[in-house]
C-alpha cells in the first residue's frame, strides 16, 4: 500500500521529530494534539531543528550559512506540516496514523477507539510506544482495523537517530509490516522488526542492563562512576548505564519497570530482572529524575564530553 498522507498524533518532542522527518521525505504530514499551545511548542521543536540540519546541508554545499536554499528547502518542508486539534478532521485523508502521545495506555486505547471510527478503513494505524504492548493499545479498535496496526518505535532525537524498531503485533498483516518497513525507508530509517514483547528489541536489553548497573553500585561493588568508564572504555559504549538512566529520565524508567513487574507477575518476563531497587525509588522520591531535573545519579553541571552538549 502507497502512503502519502501521514497523521501523526503528540506534538511533543517525539511526535514533533516523527512529524519533521515524514515532511523533510516528501510525506503530507497533519500534526494534531489536544490543544494549540502543544501544537506550537511542537512546531518550536521542528523550526529550531530545520535550521540546524538546514545550516549542515546547505553550508556543506555552497560554503555559505543560511543562504536563500536552505531557507527555501525549510520552507518546502514546513509547507508539508499542517496542525489541528480536532483529531476525526486530522485523520479524514490519512494513509498512516503515527500516535507519539503520552504514554498511558487508557488514554491511547481512547484515542485509538476513536479514530478506527473516523479513519478511512485502509488507514494503517500505528504506535511509538516504548514501553507499553501494541496488542493492550490496539485493542479498541475492529478486528478488521487488527491486521493494519502495527508498532512504529523511533529514537530520541528522531532527526539524528537511525533506528525505527517495526513491530509486528499478533494480529499485523504482512502488508501492514511491510508498508511500515518502506515508510521508515523513505524516512531515511533503518528498520529492524520486533514481536510484540516487553521493551521490544532496545528496551528488553537495556532496560534489564541499567537496572542491574544501580544494584551493582546498590550493593556497593563499584561506583557509578566507574562503571560508566568501565561500560565505556572497556565495552565500547558511548555512554554508560548512569548516564544513559540520566538521559533517559529515572521517572521514565521507574514508570517501564513497573509496568514490567506486572509482565513477570504473569510469567512473561523473570521477575527477578524488575525486583524494586531502592536506591532508585530515593532519588525519584527527592525529584531527582536526571537531566530533566539537573540532578540524577549525576550533577547536571558536572556532565561533559560531546554527547552532553
Ligand atoms: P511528550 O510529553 O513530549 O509529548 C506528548 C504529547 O502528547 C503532548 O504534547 C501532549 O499534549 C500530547 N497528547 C496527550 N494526549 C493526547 C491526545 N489524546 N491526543 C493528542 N495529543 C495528546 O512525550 P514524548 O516524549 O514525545 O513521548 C511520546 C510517546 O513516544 C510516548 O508513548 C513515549 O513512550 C514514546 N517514546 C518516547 C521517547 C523519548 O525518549 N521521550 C523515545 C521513544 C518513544
Amino acid at each position: 500500500m502507497s502512503v502519502k498522507n501521514i497523521t501523526v498524533f503528540g506534538a511533543g518532542l517525539m511526535g514533533a521529530g516523527i512529524a519533521q522527518v515524514a515532511a523533510q521525505n516528501g510525506f503530507k504530514v497533519v500534526l494534531s494534539d489536544v490543544t494549540e499551545k502543544a501544537l506550537q511548542n511542537g512546531l518550536q521543536i521542528i523550526q529550531k531543528s530545520l535550521a540546524r540540519v538546514a545550516k549542515k546541508r546547505f553550508a556543506a554545499v555552497s560554503g555559505q550559512e543560511g543562504d536563500g536554499e536552505g531557507a527555501g528547502w525549510t520552507r518546502e518542508v514546513l509547507g508539508n506540516i499542517k496542525t489541528g486539534t480536532d483529531a476525526g478532521q486530522a485523520v479524514s485523508s490519512s494513509d498512516l496514523v503515527v500516535e507519539a502521545i503520552v504514554e498511558n495506555l487508557e488514554i491511547k486505547r481512547n484515542l485509538f477507539g476513536f479514530l478506527d471510527r473516523k479513519a478511512d478503513p485502509r488507514c494503517i494505524f500505528a504506535s511509538n510506544t516504548s514501553s507499553l504492548s501494541i496488542g493492550d493499545i490496539a485493542g479498541t479498535c475492529s478486528a478488521e482495523r487488527l491486521t493494519r496496526f502495527g508498532g512504529f518505535h523511533f529514537f530520541n532525537p528522531v532527526p539524528a537517530m537511525k533506528l525505527v524498531e517495526v513491530i509486528k503485533a499478533q494480529h499485523t498483516s504482512q502488508e501492514t509490516f511491510d508498508t511500515l518497513v518502506a515508510v521508515a525507508k523513505k524516512m531515511e530509517k533503518v528498520p529492524v522488526s520486533a514481536k510484540d514483547t516487553p521493551g521490544f528489541i532496545t528496551g528488553r536489553l537495556l532496560i534489564p542492563y541499567m537496572l542491574e548497573a544501580i544494584r551493582m553500585a546498590e550493593r556497593g561493588d563499584a561506583s557509578p562512576q566507574d562503571i560508566d568508564t568501565a561500560m565505556e572504555l572497556g565495552a565500547g559504549y558511548p555512554m554508560g548505564p548512569f548516564k544513559l538512566l540520566d538521559l533517559v529520565g529515572l521517572d521514565t524508567t521507574t514508570f517501564i519497570s513497573n509496568g514490567w513487574r506486572e509482565k513477570a507477575e504473569r510469567g512473561e518476563i523473570p521477575k527477578e530482572l524488575v525486583a524494586k531497587i531502592p536506591m532508585l525509588q530515593k532519588l525519584v522520591d527527592e525529584g531527582k529524575l536526571g537531566r530533566k531535573t539537573g540532578q540524577g545519579f549525576y550533577n547536571v553541571s558536572r556532565y561533559d564530553g560531546p554527547q552532553y552538549r
